[in-house]
C-alpha cells in the first residue's frame, strides 16, 4: 500500500465542495494556511481518543453540542460563553445519570463548512447556488454573496483560533468552577415550570456540598475548578482541512490540525470519495454520520477504511435516522458491527433526522422527536447488549426560537421572535439543559436495569 498523503483525496470523487473560480487566490489562501499554526496537538486528539474509547466501553459518556453552522456574523465572546457554560452544565446533569465522566466536545471552533441537500435555491423565482456556510460563500441571497471565496477560510481559522483561545481560558480559569455551574443550574429549576427537575438538582448539590465538607474544593482539587474541553466539526472542506494537516513529530503520523475531532457527514460518507479518503490518514478521533441509507456493507468497508488497526476511541458512529426509526435502521448497523468485532463508540444524534418545515416556514425540530429519538437510541442498544456511548446535539446558550416545544413551549408561531440560526434549528440553553435531564433520567434507568442484570 503506498503511503497516506493529505493531497490523496485529490484524486477521488468530491461531493459536497465548492468549486473555485480563482484558483490563484485559492492557492495563495492555502499556502498562508500551511504556514500557520495548527489549532490543536497531536496529544490532545489522542487524549480525546482515550476518553472517547471508554465512552465506547461504557466507561465514560459523550456530549458533543454546538451551532449547526458558526457564522462570521454573530461571533462573539458572550455567544461563546454561553455555549461553554450551558454544556457545562448538561455535562454535570449528565455525569449525575451516567456515573462516569462526561466527554464535553464543541461543535465549535471550526464548524463553518456545511453540506446541503441541494445545489441551487431558489426564491421567488431567482435560483441562485445555495450556501455552504461563510467558511465558503455568504448567507444573503445575491449572487454575489454565493460565489465561493478562499478568502473567507483565513477569516474562518481566525475565528476559531480566537474561539478556541476563549475557551482554553474558560476551560481553566475558574470560569468552570463546579459549584458555580451547578449554582447556575439550581437557578434554572427554582422556576415553577421547570420544577420537576429539581430533585435531581438537589441531589447534585448534596454531593457537592459533602465533598466540600470534605475539603475538595476548587482551590484543593484541580478537577473541582477545570474541565476539559474538546472541539470538533465537519470535515468537508478539504482545501482547509489539508492545509491545516501537520506531521505529529513525535508519532510520525498526520493530525488534522484544524480541531480535535472531526467527522464525515451523512452525504459525504461514500467508502470511495474524497471525505473518507482524507479521514483516513489522519491521527484525530473520526466521528461517521450513520443516516438512514447506511448499509451494512457500506458500514463495514467504512470501518476498514477508518480504523484499520480496531483501535479503541478512533471511530464515533454518530446515528441520526428520526424519531421511530432507530428501530428499522440500527440493529443491522449494529450487527454489522458485531460481526467485524470492530471497536466504535455509539452516539445518537436526534437532529438531523428529525427536520422539519412549520406550519408558519420555517425549519425547525420538535423537541419530542429529539427526545423520543434519543430514547429509541437507548432502548435499541439496551435490546442488542451494546452500549450507547453519547449524544451530539445542535443546540446554543442563546434564548433563540428555533426549535418547538420543551417545557417552556416555544410555539409555531413563536418562531419568527429569535431564528437567528445560519442553518438548522438549534435547541435553546433551556431545552438543552431539559434535554440533559430527561437523558440523565434515562441513563439512571439504563444503570438500574443493567445491574438488576448483573444480579439476575
Ligand atoms: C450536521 O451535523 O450539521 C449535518 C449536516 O449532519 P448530517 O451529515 O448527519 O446530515
Ligand atoms: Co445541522
Amino acid at each position: 500500500m503506498t503511503e497516506w498523503q493529505k493531497t490523496n483525496w485529490r484524486n477521488k470523487p468530491r461531493v459536497q465542495m465548492p468549486d473555485y473560480t480563482d484558483e490563484a487566490a485559492l492557492a495563495k489562501v492555502e499556502g498562508q494556511l500551511s504556514q500557520y499554526p495548527p489549532l490543536v496537538f497531536a496529544g490532545e486528539a489522542r487524549r480525546l481518543k482515550q476518553h472517547l474509547g471508554a465512552a465506547g466501553r461504557g466507561e465514560a459518556f459523550l456530549l458533543q453540542g454546538g451551532d449547526c453552522a458558526e457564522s462570521f456574523e454573530q461571533f462573539s465572546a458572550d455567544a461563546i460563553r454561553d455555549t461553554f457554560k450551558v454544556m457545562l452544565q448538561m455535562a454535570m446533569v449528565l455525569t449525575y445519570g451516567a456515573k462516569v465522566p462526561v466527554v464535553k466536545v464543541g461543535r465549535m471552533a471550526g464548524q463553518f463548512a456545511k453540506p446541503r441537500s441541494a445545489p441551487t435555491e431558489v426564491v421567488d423565482g431567482v435560483e441562485l447556488p445555495s450556501y455552504r456556510g461563510d467558511i465558503i460563500n455568504e448567507l444573503a441571497f445575491t449572487p454575489e454573496a454565493r460565489i465561493p471565496n478562499p478568502n473567507k477560510m483565513l477569516q474562518a481559522y481566525t475565528q476559531a483560533a480566537a474561539t478556541l483561545n476563549l475557551l482554553r481560558a474558560f476551560s481553566t480559569g475558574g470560569f468552570a468552577d463546579m459549584s458555580m455551574v451547578h449554582s447556575w443550574t439550581l437557578g434554572f429549576t427554582d422556576e415553577q415550570d421547570v420544577q420537576k427537575y429539581s430533585e435531581i438538582a438537589d441531589r447534585i448539590q448534596d454531593t457537592i456540598d459533602f465533598m466540600n465538607a470534605a475539603g475538595i474544593t476548587a482551590d484543593t482539587t484541580h478537577e473541582f475548578s477545570t474541565v476539559e474541553f474538546y472541539t470538533s466539526h465537519e470535515s468537508l472542506l478539504l482545501e482547509y482541512e489539508e492545509a491545516l494537516t501537520r506531521l505529529d513529530s513525535t508519532s510520525g503520523n498526520w493530525l488534522a490540525g484544524s480541531g480535535h475531532m472531526i467527522w464525515i457527514g451523512d452525504r459525504t460518507r461514500q467508502p470511495d470519495g474524497a471525505h473518507v479518503e482524507f479521514c483516513s490518514g489522519v491521527l484525530n478521533p473520526i466521528g461517521l454520520k450513520c443516516g438512514p441509507t447506511t448499509t451494512a456493507d457500506d458500514l463495514k468497508v467504512l470501518m476498514s477504511k477508518l480504523n484499520p488497526e480496531n483501535e479503541e476511541g478512533r471511530l464515533t458512529l454518530i446515528a441520526r435516522f428520526g424519531a421511530g426509526k432507530a428501530g428499522e435502521h440500527l440493529p443491522r448497523l449494529i450487527k454489522a458491527v458485531k460481526e467485524e468485532g470492530a471497536k466504535v463508540t455509539w452516539v445518537c444524534d436526534p437532529m438531523h433526522g428529525n427536520t422539519i418545515k412549520s406550519a408558519t416556514g420555517y425549519k425547525t425540530r420538535p423537541f419530542d422527536s429529539v427526545l423520543r429519538e434519543v430514547r429509541d437510541f437507548f432502548g435499541v442498544h439496551e435490546a442488542e447488549g451494546t452500549i450507547p456511548g453519547g449524544v451530539h446535539f445542535e443546540m446554543t446558550g442563546l434564548d433563540v426560537t428555533e426549535c418547538t416545544g420543551g417545557v417552556r413551549a416555544v410555539t409555531e408561531e413563536d418562531l419568527s421572535d429569535r431564528y437567528h440560526t445560519a442553518c438548522d434549528p438549534r435547541l435553546n440553553a433551556t431545552q438543552s439543559l431539559e434535554l440533559a435531564f430527561l437523558v440523565a433520567e434515562e441513563l439512571t434507568n439504563l444503570r438500574r436495569n443493567g445491574s438488576k442484570r448483573a444480579v439476575s
